[in-house]
Formats: structure tokens, C-alpha cells, sequence
């Protein structure tokens, strides 16, 4: 699908070729003047007149061959304030309007439409018109083929617009990668689709097999694939935006492909829905296309632990102890916390890149859903102003996120009589007691992490991944990238560079 932003009076607009329009009506419209007008502003202006559309945000009044406006179909929707989260909502509203109707060129009117609604506006284009079709032999694909965004002034939007694509191509990807099941999106198929990524501009990609990650000694990654036939990958994704030198921001996702829970088997109602548990990996590549796309000044590295969970002759067994790459061994109590184990070596693996921040994303426990549901993702850090920026990104990017504690007393659960630790912590705060297990392999290094159990996917009839956080994780890396080039020239070096220039 191909995006295009012009400045367009919304009488040019009414004039271009396509089989759909939707005008974005604020509420601060109502008010403006009144007088002589092209078609479709005066069908608008009529429309508010008359109550012949509801005054909630989001409400939509449809027409069909208006005189003097050349797409057939038409859409007035109500913006409420403007914003974006407005916005959003209000776009995702017109095209459920014009759902069942064969849209295949778009225009959207915005007029004097602020940045963030811009975007917005984009992003839910993109999302309410995305089809999964991969395993249906009769699905069609996405009709939508070209959307003209018409704005007052595209200059002063152009950055929005330029992101918002970029952000709508990656959540499509991952909610595309997320969505296919678990035999069409093995640990082998993701690294097949980090290969394909490695390969644009500024890209590379190296994936690690059973004998490396061996190597390495990532014994607590291994254990969690011994049980299953497909072997597991370990993805090491590289953004080269800045100088070599520049210290990266490290993602993390979890790439399980499906959880059955391993010997601790889960319950059969719902157990489909594991093949979303690497919906953390999915975002990374998400991230990763939008980065190759808008190319901000940062270095990022992508790391991508991918294996299945299942119970097997060879499976990892309740009370097994293994040894992580941090030498740090792990009393695995129950095979179905198994994402902190594959996530504790890719923390470790992590370290050598010294990076300014090391983020990891995962669909990691049921205690999150239960705590923030499918609002939030759960935020945990030990740095407050990396909390902060991220927290900020989330809201920004309409993918809220809300901070959670890192007590120590919460890790008093994790004691082991036979191990260093053990890998689960009793019923209590289940969402903080995983991220304090995590926390045990970032020493000092600036660190986060997003528990996406609640938001990676829906359930129900509407049942399918949202690509979440790909908008959040964006965001935090474009302002980053913004903060590296403000800050003085040697904070972007290593600790270890800086040191060796003073000897
Ligand atoms: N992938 C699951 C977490 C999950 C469960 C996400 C349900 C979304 C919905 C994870 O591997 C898991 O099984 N976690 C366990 C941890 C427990 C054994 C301490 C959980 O949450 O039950
Ligand atoms: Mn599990
Ligand atoms: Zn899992």
C-alpha cells in the first residue's frame, strides 16, 4: 500500500480519482465561518446544521455521489479535539464504514489537521485494512492499493507523515509474523525474515544455530529448545545509523513460537494463542523495518532468542538445573516460565555491545494481563529517566506503557535450595517477580522491560496480534536519536573507549 501526502485544498481533494473520501471534521469546525465553499465543505457545514451527524467523536456520515465531488463514496467523521489519539479512533471508525466496499484508491482530507493526527490518521488507515491471508487458501488480499493524504500545508506535517508510515509498515509486520501459526513461523522462518531485513540499507544480520549459541554456553536458552524438534536460532540484527563508534540501543524479544508450557504442560482452552508468544520478536523486526525506513542517527542492535516450548523425551524437566551464560545456574521449577530463561542469556550476549540501553520486549506472564489487561504494557526499570523517556514514547505513540516496582523483596521467591536461583517465585505479583529473575543478568547496565502479555494480541472473535510496541519502541528511538546528537561527543563512546583515550 503506497502513502502520499499533498497540499491540497479540500476542493482539489474532492476533485482527485478515487472510489472513497474521508473528511476529518474537528469539533472546532462546527464553529468556523460560514459562507461560500467547494461541494464538499458545504456538505459538511449542511450536515453540522442539520444534526445529520451525532456530536461524539468518531461519529460518521456517509454519502454516495455527491454532486461536484469525484470519489463515490463519501465519509465525514468527527475528530473530537484533534489530537492524535482522537484521530485515530475517528479514522479507524470511517473505514469500518466503508468496510465491505472495494476501496481501492483512499483520500483522506485533513486539512489543518495537527502532526500527531497526521500520523494517527495513517496508522489507523493501515491497521484497519491490513487482511491476514497467509494460511487461507480463499482469503483475498488487502484492497486498499494508494491513499492520498490531502493536508493544508505538508511541509509542516511532512515528519509526521514520513513516521507514521514507517511505523505503520512495522506494526504490519509484526502483527503479520505474529499472527501465523506455529508451523509457519518456526525459529528458522523468523531468521529467515531477519535475513530478508539485514539485506536494506544501513542493515545487517547474523543468526546463530544450536552449535553457536552451544559455544557461547547460553544453557538456560538451550534448555528451554531441547524438547522440540526445530532448531533453535539466536537473531543478532544490526541498524547502523551512527558513527561505529556511537554506543547502540539494545532491543531484546522474546521469539518463543509456541509455548506449550514444555513438562508443565498448560491447560488445552486457549493453548492456540501461544503461537503469539513471540510477538516480542515480531516487534523487534517490526522496529527494525521502520528503522531501515526513516534511517535516524543511532545505532541499534536486535537481539532474537527464538525457540519452541514443548514436552518431549529430551524436554528440560521440573527441577533440572541449568547454567546460563552468565555462569549463574538456574533451578527451572517450572518449564512453562521459559521466557526469562531464553532472555536471561540474550541479556547476557547483550553486554558485549555496552550499550546505552538494553530493552527487552516479551509476552512473559499471565500476571501482567491480570494486572494492566490489554491497555498497558507492564514498564519495569532500573533507571529512572530511561523509564521516563519510554513511558513518555508510549504516550506519544498511542501504545501506552505504566511502570511497575523492582523491589528487592520481590526476588526473595526466586531462592533456591539447588541452584542460584530458581525460575519461578510463587503466585504473587508473577509480572514483577519474572522482571526481578531478569534483572539478575543486567549488572548495572541501563535496562527495561515491557511485559506485552496483555497488549501483543486480542483474543476472542477479533482474535490477532496489534504489532504493540512497535509504535512505543519507535518513538523512544527517534527521540534517542534526537538526545545523541545534543549530547557532548564522547558520552556516545563506550565507557571502555573513553577510559583507553585517557591512558
Ligand atoms: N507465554 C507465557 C505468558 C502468557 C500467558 C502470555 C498467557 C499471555 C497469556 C509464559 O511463558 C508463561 O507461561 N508464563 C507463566 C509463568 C509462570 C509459570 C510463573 C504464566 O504466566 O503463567
Ligand atoms: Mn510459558
Ligand atoms: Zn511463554
Amino acid at each position: 500500500m503506497d502513502f502520499e501526502l499533498k497540499t491540497l485544498t479540500s476542493h482539489q481533494a474532492a476533485s482527485l480519482a478515487a472510489d472513497a473520501l474521508i473528511l476529518l471534521w474537528p469539533d472546532r469546525a462546527d464553529q468556523a465561518a460560514v459562507g461560500p465553499g467547494d461541494p464538499l465543505t458545504l456538505w459538511a457545514r449542511g450536515a453540522v446544521a442539520d444534526q445529520d451527524i451525532e456530536p461524539a467523536l468518531a461519529s460518521c456520515l456517509l454519502a454516495h455521489r455527491l454532486p461536484g465531488v469525484q470519489p463515490r463514496r463519501l465519509v465525514l467523521v468527527r475528530t473530537g479535539n484533534g489530537s492524535g489519539r482522537t484521530t485515530h479512533q475517528a479514522v479507524t471508525a470511517a473505514m469500518k464504514a466503508l468496510a465491505g466496499d472495494a476501496v481501492k484508491r483512499l483520500v483522506l482530507v485533513a486539512g489543518d489537521a495537527e502532526a500527531a493526527a497526521v500520523s494517527a490518521a495513517v496508522r489507523a488507515v493501515s491497521e484497519a485494512s491490513y487482511r491476514y491471508i497467509a494460511t487461507k487458501s480463499q482469503a483475498k488480499p488487502r484492497v486498499l492499493q494508494k491513499v492520498v493524504v490531502g493536508v493544508a500545508d505538508a511541509a509542516a506535517v511532512r515528519q509526521a507523515f514520513d513516521q507514521g508510515v514507517a511505523v505503520a509498515q512495522g506494526v504490519e509486520l509484526a502483527r503479520e509474523w505474529a499472527n501465523r501459526p506455529g508451523n509457519h513461523a518456526t525459529p528458522t522462518m523468523l531468521a529467515e525474515a531477519a535475513r530478508q531485513l539485514g539485506k536494506l540499507p544501513g542493515m545487517s544480520v547474523e543468526v546463530l544455530g544450536p552449535k553457536d549459541v552451544a559455544k557461547l554456553g547460553m544453557g538456560a536458552f538451550m534448555a528451554v529448545a531441547q524438547g522440540s524438534n526445530e532448531p533453535l536460532r539466536f537473531i543478532v540484527l544490526k541498524y547502523q545509523g551512527a558513527a561505529k563508534s556511537s554506543v547502540p540501543v539494545v532491543l531484546v524479544g522474546k521469539g518463543i513460537t509456541f509455548d506449550t508450557g514444555g513438562i508443565s504442560l498448560k491447560p488445552a482452552p486457549e493453548m492456540d494463542e501461544m503461537k503469539f508468544d513471540m510477538g516480542g520478536a515480531a516487534s523487534v523486526l517490526g522496529t527494525f523495518a521502520a528503522l531501515a525506513r526513516l534511517r535516524p542517527a543511532l545505532n541499534v542492535v536486535g537481539l532474537i532468542p527464538t525457540c519452541e516450548n514443548m514436552p518431549d523425551g529430551r524436554a528440560v524437566k521440573p527441577g533440572d538445573v541449568v547454567t546460563s551464560m552468565s555462569g549463574q545456574t538456574i533451578e527451572v521449577l517450572n518449564t512453562d516460565a521459559e521466557g526469562r530463561l531464553i532472555l536471561c542469556d540474550a541479556l547476557t550476549y547483550a553486554q558485549r555491545f555496552k550499550p546505552r540501553a538494553v530493552i527487552d520486549v516479551a509476552t512473559l506472564t499471565g500476571a501482567c494481563v491480570i494486572a494492566l489487561g490489554g491497555v498497558r504494557s507492564g514498564l519495569f526499570s532500573n533507571r529512572d529517566d530511561l523509564a521516563q523517556a519510554l513511558s513518555d514514547a508510549g504516550e506519544a505513540a498511542l501504545d501506552p506503557c505504566w511502570r511497575m516496582p523492582l523491589d528487592d523483596e520481590y526476588a526473595e521467591g526466586l531462592k533456591s535450595n539447588f541452584a542460584d536461583m530458581g525460575n519461578v517465585a510463587g503466585r504473587q505479583a508473577g509480572a514483577v517477580t519474572a522482571a526481578k529473575f531478569l534483572q539478575k543478568f543486567v549488572g548495572d547496565l541501563p535496562w527495561a522491560h515491557l511485559d506485552i502479555a496483555g497488549v501483543a494480541w486480542k483474543g476472542g472473535a477479533a482474535k490477532g496480534a496489534t504489532g504493540r510496541p512497535v509504535p512505543l519502541l519507535l518513538r523512544y528511538l527517534l527521540d534517542e536519536a534526537d538526545r545523541v546528537v545534543r549530547e557532548p561527543r564522547k558520552a556516545r563512546k563506550p565507557a571502555s573507549a573513553r577510559t583507553a583515550r585517557k591512558r
